[in-house]
């Protein structure tokens, strides 16, 4: 947020949305974004909403439109919500909108958070929720292409989130493929943190760790290329046995493990992923490192073009963001990699009739 004495503004400053604080000073406001988000009445909308709204994930000087869409048997507990963000008097929050109505619920939209969806009960795999979520994003990715801004991102939570992201992109005509994002973020900071633990160190210590392919249970956390403390991880760990074993089971398992612990799917470790997800796409990433987010594959590491596929991706400074290239892929990791991506491809087959021609 940045003070400005009243002097130092010229006419066309004063344009913008202003806050008056104080006599002396005025703070000068950028214009609102507006962030969609489906399912904003279940679990990851009530844990994601009120720190968007905070600024928590745009900044403390970017005032924030939040459409709040909803199937009609989420509404009256989406009213309770809505009332909630009323309670907080978040100074950053301009508008709420609460709507079932698609085209309304993405209108103008800059951020599309899609999350609404069934979550998986102890025994599914992510895969099984097909049948019943991947028609959602039909529908979604075309009020999207109707109804949002023209810079939109799209970035899917509900599961199975790469394929349902397919299905979105695919349906979506005139917007770009490469504002299509999966989230794959919540096994990142997953596998950062069993590394962490594993070495003692801190999880801010650990770097360079990529998923590669789907959140799924064939998902491969690369240990390989991964970095503590900018040294590579075996310098730390010298048990192969358990990074090949262990390891990777447990990231891949541990949705699993939460549902089993808590009888409900993760839910506020979601929603922190999911805002690190965008952080990481709107923030320049440091020097040498990546960030681990599905994109429609362009080919690059011999992965199916237009699938939806975790790996390693870098945001630039004009926040474009590009795939880290020369990545070193070991025997061990392209056995992993290809069982996932042959499973994106099965996923991607069961869905055609929702994607158009
Ligand atoms: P939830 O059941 O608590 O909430 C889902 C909400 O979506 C409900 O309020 C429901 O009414 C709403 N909804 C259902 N269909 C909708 C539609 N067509 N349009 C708009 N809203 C709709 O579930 P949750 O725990 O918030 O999880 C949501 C999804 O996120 C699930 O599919 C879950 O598996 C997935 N998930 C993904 C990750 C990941 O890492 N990618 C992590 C956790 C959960
Ligand atoms: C997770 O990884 O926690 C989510 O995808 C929920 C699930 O079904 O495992």
């Amino acid at each position: 947020m940045v003070l400005f004495s009243p002097k130092q503004i010229s006419a066309s400053q004063r344009k913008g949305p202003q806050l008056r604080c104080a006599p002396a000073y005025t703070i000068l406001m950028k214009s609102p974004i507006t962030v969609s988000i489906t399912g904003a009445a279940g679990q990851i909308g009530y844990a994601i909403l009120f720190r968007i709204a905070s600024g928590f994930v745009f900044g403390e000087d970017q005032p924030v439109n939040l459409r709040l869409i909803e199937i009609e048997p989420g509404l009256p507990a989406l009213k309770g919500v809505v009332m909630e963000l009323d309670d907080c008097a978040f100074p950053l929050l301009r508008e709420v909108v609460a709507t079932t109505d698609l085209d309304e619920g993405f209108m103008g939209a800059n951020w599309a958070l899609l999350i609404g969806s069934v979550p998986r009960k102890a025994g599914m795999e992510r895969a099984d929720l097909l049948g019943i979520n991947g028609k959602i994003f039909t529908g979604q990715g075309q009020a999207i292409a109707r109804s949002a801004a023209k810079d939109v991102r799209v970035l899917v939570v509900g599961n199975p989130c790469n394929t349902n992201a397919l299905i979105a992109m695919n349906n979506a005509e005139g917007i770009p493929n490469d504002r299509f994002f999966a989230m794959t973020r919540l096994d990142e900071n997953r596998a950062k943190s069993q590394l962490a633990a594993k070495a003692g160190v801190h999880c801010s210590d650990v770097t360079n760790l990529c998923i590669w392919g789907n959140h799924s249970a064939t998902q491969y956390p690369d240990f390989t290329n991964a970095k503590i403390k900018g040294k590579p991880v075996t310098d730390f760990i010298s048990d192969t046995a358990w990074f090949e074993g262990e390891f990777i089971k447990t990231v891949q398992q541990r949705g699993a493990a939460i549902i089993a612990a808590r009888g409900a799917s993760s839910a506020a470790s979601a929603a922190n992923a999911a805002m690190d997800t965008v952080k990481s796409l709107i923030t320049p990433t440091p020097e040498g490192d990546w960030h681990s987010v599905a994109i429609c594959s362009d080919g690059s590491y011999g992965i199916a073009k237009g699938i939806m596929a975790s790996m390693p991706i870098r945001t630039k400074a004009d926040g474009s963001w590009e795939i880290v290239q020369g990545v070193p892929v070991s025997e061990f990791s392209q056995s992993k990699i290809d069982a996932t991506i042959n499973e994106l491809l099965e996923e991607r087959d069961a869905v055609k009739d929702l994607i158009p021609g």
